[in-house]
């Protein structure tokens, strides 16, 4: 079949996401299809009508592609394309609102204030943030509502750094997140298949060098963090599958996501879903997979199974 991949775009992830492509392009391959690479830009329409490719395989990240956009347009075209429509990936995207789509499906995320740059400016700044800071117990994650790759994240432990990272996180994306800080191990589970019959992948666990959280260097440089598997205890093991399983359910996932989750003691809490988790050589995905018996094109060949018939 003619495959075009689709990656680059316009979010600060277009670099991961060039990898992503270049080794989904190799396995794709591999697997017989003919296959062409594209930078998606503005031309993106005309490319794909001219190219009359019989799927696409979407390996963008972050904004502008992992979030609906592109899937909107390719539903347009009536083109198929592999991974979440655009509705589970804008809910994705968006981790306000999918901790609110966890809330109400009883699948545990850290607490969270979200608020949007407008109104932090109508109440106050200073004012806002001594309320909120009250309730973190003196630590905090702040995070821009819409970015991937830790980019304008901070682990925050003292009110003076508060606002600072605020604006930070607000130069990224007009809403921003404050989250408890979830202490303990930092775990990735790949989820396939479809949102009403989900099949979990070994659970992963990236354990970083230094940071205490998993930074844009941490993701990608290599000897920044280790990715292995978890070797959870059975019970604990079968828990947070469960419960990644059931917030790719819950977010309406198909063929492939990854959801984050980090382990307090024995609790899992669910932190987001990448519904185009990097497919770089040291991303967790390609790890999940392996140890799941599946080779890096197998993963391929699963991701694109339900494009393909
Ligand atoms: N957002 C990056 C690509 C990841 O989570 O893998
Ligand atoms: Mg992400």
């Amino acid at each position: 079949m003619k495959a075009l991949v689709a990656y680059g775009g316009r979010s600060l992830e277009r670099e991961v996401s060039a990898r992503s492509g270049q080794q989904a392009a190799k396995a794709l391959r591999q697997l017989g299809h003919a296959v062409e690479l594209i930078d998606v830009g503005a031309d993106f329409v005309d490319v794909v009508q001219r190219a009359e490719p019989d799927f696409v395989f979407i390996a963008l990240h972050g904004v502008g592609g992992e979030d609906g956009t592109v899937q909107d347009l390719l539903e347009i075209l009536q083109v198929p394309y592999t991974g979440s429509d655009a509705l589970a990936s804008a809910l994705c995207l968006d981790k306000h609102t999918f901790k609110s789509v966890c809330e109400l499906r009883g699948v545990p995320t850290p607490p969270w204030h979200s608020f949007t740059k407008q109104a932090f400016a109508d109440y106050g700044a200073g004012k806002t943030l001594d309320a909120l800071w009250q309730q973190f117990d003196g630590r905090a994650v702040v995070k821009p509502a819409r970015q991937g790759s830790s980019f304008g994240l901070s682990v925050v432990q003292e009110r003076a750094q508060l606002g600072g990272a605020v604006l930070g996180a607000m130069s990224y994306d007009d809403r921003v997140l404050l989250e408890r800080y979830v202490p303990g191990r930092e775990l990735a589970v790949t989820v396939l298949g479809r949102s009403d019959a989900p099949e979990p992948l070994p659970v992963v666990e990236i354990v970083m060098a230094s940071e205490e959280y998993y930074s844009f260097q941490a993701h990608y440089e290599i000897g920044q963090s280790e990715v292995r598997l978890a070797g959870l205890p059975d019970a604990v093991d079968a828990h947070v599958r469960a419960i990644a399983a059931e917030a790719y359910s819950a977010a309406g996932c198909r063929d492939f996501a990854r959801v984050d989750i980090r382990l307090e003691g024995d609790e899992p809490w669910v932190l987001e879903i990448n519904t185009i988790p990097g497919l770089t050589e040291t991303g967790p995905t390609p790890l999940a997979a392996e140890h799941a018996g599946l080779t890096f094109a197998q993963l391929i060949e699963r991701i694109s199974a339900r494009v393909v018939g």
